[in-house]
């Protein structure tokens, strides 16, 4: 082949980076493509600490992020820039991931400028327009305008033949063939190729300073719809649990977005055996979610990660687009109330069977080649 492929790869928060980076790398292994990465930078320091974690720097950094950005402007500040790179360089394809703002507005953006589109981490679904938001939508819409859709499961390709988006059925193994003028390819999850990559540095994690005669509950919650009372309910469960729980530590790496850190500092702050932390870079956070005990998340990648390191979690949520943890026994939804959440961590610290029914190392969501297996596609369908 001639011509190189210009690849444009597109995102511009923690977990598109986290999830695009192991495909960024392998583009860049392969001969046949040009990759150029785009960053939106809709995320600044929690985006650089995973570029410089894969040793990635971008050709073009946006460099978007405003302190507590609203939808409307940050819509309008994608389109409007990715625009001006889309007629500069001229790609061949755009990829997007997920369902972010960045995602959803640089999948139109393409669109408008008449670019083939690849949706990577395409068909998730709640199918509750409001929840989460403004994620169902986000991609629901940059699925309806994608050409190719990468579909990490067999669920989610469904949810796209189901939407109407189908030129074919695949056959359900991980290794489906890539036949001509099918548009929906089942990948596995690029999340998985990240985890695999970071997690065998067994990142040292002593400077935490975690005391090594208590059991780690990890937290994590930065949801938009989870602001305000939710959050408060999640900080009152850590309070009880903590109180009852002598033998417990709870370390949360607080997420940057000031909804967040308002109501998470005024509850949990100088709290004993309550670490608030800053956000980890990617390595340690995959050792402690590693070490944890247990997991408590609103976060849609450490539901895709956690399985995977045989560490029971509790979603605080009332729905998940990611079933195919809970349906194997490791991922449990708990929603949002005081009472479920601690009383579900009180089962899980006092039931030893039944934390073992929840302690099991399941993989739904990859094999740590979903890149691999995404550039083929692309590369097939180029040539
Ligand atoms: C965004 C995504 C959400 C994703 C989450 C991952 C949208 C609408 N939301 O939510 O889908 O789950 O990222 O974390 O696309 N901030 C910083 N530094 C950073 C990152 C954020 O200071 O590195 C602060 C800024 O004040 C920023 C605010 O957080 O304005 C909100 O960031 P934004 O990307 O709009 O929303 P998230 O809640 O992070
Ligand atoms: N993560 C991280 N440091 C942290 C918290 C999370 O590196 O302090 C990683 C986590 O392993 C996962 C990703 O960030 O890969 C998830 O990001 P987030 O929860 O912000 O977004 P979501 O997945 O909910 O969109």
């Amino acid at each position: 082949m001639d011509k190189k492929i210009k690849t444009a790869v597109v995102f511009g928060t923690r977990p598109e980076a986290i999830k695009m980076a192991p495909l960024v790398l392998e583009l860049k292994k392969r001969p046949e493509f040009e990759p150029v990465v785009i960053v939106t930078a809709q995320h600044r320091q929690m985006l650089d600490q995973v570029l410089d974690l894969f040793e990635i720097t971008p050709d073009f950094d946006l460099n978007l992020m405003k302190p507590n950005q609203n939808l409307w402007s940050l819509t309008s500040d994608i389109l409007t820039e990715t625009k001006k790179i889309f007629e500069e360089i001229k790609p061949d394809i755009v990829l997007m991931h997920g369902d972010t703002t960045t995602a959803f507005a640089t999948a139109l953006s393409a669109f408008y400028a008449r670019i083939q589109i690849g949706h990577i981490e395409a068909g998730l679904r709640t199918f509750n327009k409001d929840y989460p938001f403004p994620e169902e939508i986000n991609r629901v819409l940059a699925d309806a305008v994608s050409d190719l859709h990468f579909a990490p499961t067999e669920g989610s390709v469904e949810n796209l033949l189901n939407s109407g988006i189908k030129e074919g059925r695949l056959n359900g193994s991980m290794d489906n063939s890539y036949e001509e003028g099918r548009r929906i390819y089942k990948t596995g999850n690029t999340v998985i190729d990240a985890l695999l990559y970071t997690v065998e540095k067994n990142t040292d994690l002593s400077y935490l300073g975690l005391r090594d005669d208590l059991k780690t509950i990890l937290l994590t919650s930065h949801r938009r719809e989870n602001f305000g009372q939710p959050l408060e309910n999640i900080c009152d469960a850590v309070l009880d649990i903590v109180e009852k729980n002598k033998d417990i530590e709870v370390v949360y790496p607080v997420h940057l977005n000031p909804n967040v850190r308002n109501t998470v500092f005024k509850k949990l702050d100088n709290i004993e055996r309550v670490k608030l932390i800053d956000p980890l870079d990617y390595a340690p956070f995959c050792a402690l979610m590693k070490k944890a005990h247990i997991i408590l998340t609103d976060s849609g990648g450490v539901q895709e990660e956690a399985p995977s390191l045989g560490v029971p979690v509790l979603v605080l949520r009332d729905e998940t687009e990611r079933p195919e943890a809970v349906h194997s026994g490791c991922v449990k939804l708990v929603g949002t109330s005081r009472e479920k959440i601690t009383s579900t961590v009180n089962k899980l610290l006092s039931d030893e069977a039944f934390y073992n029914s929840m302690k099991m190392a399941v993989n739904p969501y990859g094999d740590g080649l979903a890149s691999k297996r995404t550039a083929d596609i692309i590369l097939s369908r180029f040539s």
